[in-house]
């Protein structure tokens, strides 16, 4: 739809959606569209009455309810993964709202991103996790493809001196996540559609991915399974970086990379106890590198759940790690784009890194033919 004159508003889209609900100090953070106008404000819980006035909802809820958006607090602060404008150019992961400085990812720079679709977002460690798919920008094809990304910065970030990345992030780095199945010809599904949150199985912190393959491919949903140490240990490897427009993308040297290392959190009591006081040189660096090289590898090196041939897509995801009656047994529930949702039952073997899955039911949720 043209929205030219934005008097027009299409198929009830200037209804207000909520996009952000957040519970924090016993109350609710909400964010809505709020026709093309976002707005967040501040709620008690049991009377959902509005606290204080709203603020303005930009860069934390997206104007149109179609954009993909993620949001939770952290530290105090509120982290967001969303877009600014209105027409959905400008994607941003945002913090704001607490005591530490605002802090944004840099403007209109495909390295950091490229048509992102955010799916979550949590907290790790001294860091935030964004997982979200997006254009690849290290491929020599002439054709888009998409691939599925994990995002991280610093929550201590205090973004850069005033010459590079001033209130920017100086820790925002971002790697490939790898859903495949291994064969003569490596088969990924490379569109991230939902994760559960982290997960503590068996002595590890891992999270599940649901994934699929593009609409123009062999239609097929996988269930990719990352150890979350693994996953780190990926952004303390090499960085990707294309020298010239034409040459194809290849890791940066070790004797490349400045010091201290770009993209780490700045460490209390260290020559550089605060990021606004790093080199413009590691500044520079973490600007133009913000891809890992490596993929995040995934545990047991196949899915745990994989799904071909179906003629409907797999595009949400529960899990429940207490079910059965001694309530420990792990259970999926994977929805369908048909409405019907199929329930798996997670089969661990001792070394903790083989699986398979026992394929349970097949519920009909919601079926839009009818
Ligand atoms: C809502 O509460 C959060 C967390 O307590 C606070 O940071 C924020 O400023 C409040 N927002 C509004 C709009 O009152
Ligand atoms: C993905 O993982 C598989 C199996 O672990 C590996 O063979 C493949 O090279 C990886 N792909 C990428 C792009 O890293
Ligand atoms: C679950 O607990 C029951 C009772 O303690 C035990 O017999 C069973 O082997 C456990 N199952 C798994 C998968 O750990």
């Amino acid at each position: 739809h043209s929205r030219e004159n934005t008097g027009g508003c299409f198929n009830g889209e200037c209804r207000n959606f909520i996009k952000v609900l957040l519970s924090q100090h016993g109350g609710l953070f909400v964010c809505g569209t709020n026709a093309f106008n976002p707005l967040c404000a501040n709620y008690t819980r049991d009377t959902l009455e509005m606290v204080g006035e709203p603020v303005s909802g930009m860069a934390r809820c997206p104007y149109d309810p179609r954009h993909a958006n993620v949001a939770l607090f952290a530290d105090g602060s509120l982290f967001t993964g969303t877009v600014t404008d209105f027409l959905a150019i400008d994607a941003v992961i945002y913090r704001s709202l607490g005591d530490s400085p605002a802090l944004r990812t840099v403007k209109h720079d495909s390295k950091w991103f490229r048509e992102p679709y955010f799916v979550s977002s949590m907290e790790w460690g001294p860091h935030i996790y964004f997982f979200f798919r997006e254009m690849a920008m290290e491929f020599h094809h002439l054709e888009k493809v998409m691939v599925s990304r994990v995002a991280r910065v610093c929550k201590a970030d205090l973004g850069g001196s005033q010459r590079v990345l001033e209130k920017q992030w100086t820790t925002f780095l971002k790697a490939r996540l790898n859903c495949s199945v291994p064969g003569d010809s490596h088969f990924y599904f490379n569109l991230l559609h939902a994760t559960s949150g982290i997960i503590h199985m068996q002595g590890r912190d891992v999270i599940l991915g649901l994934f699929s393959t593009p609409p123009n491919s062999i239609p097929g949903s996988a269930v990719c399974v990352f150890d979350m140490q693994q996953l780190a240990h990926v952004f303390e490897g090499r960085f990707k970086e294309q020298k010239s427009p034409e040459s194809i993308w290849t890791p940066v040297p070790d004797e490349a990379v400045p010091k201290p290392r770009p993209g780490g959190c700045a460490v209390q009591g260290s020559r550089f106890s605060s990021s606004t006081t790093l080199p413009d040189e590691v500044l520079n660096f973490v600007k133009t590198h913000p891809l890992m090289d490596e993929t995040v590898p995934l545990l047991g090196h196949r899915p745990w759940v994989v799904k071909t041939m179906g003629r409907y897509q797999l595009t949400a995801m529960v899990v429940d790690t207490e079910a059965g009656p001694h309530k420990n047994r792990t259970v999926l529930f994977l929805g369908s784009t048909r409405g019907t949702i199929l329930k798996f039952l997670m089969v661990q073997s001792g070394d903790s890194v083989s699986h398979s899955s026992v394929f349970l039911e097949e519920v009909e949720g919601f079926n839009p033919e009818k």
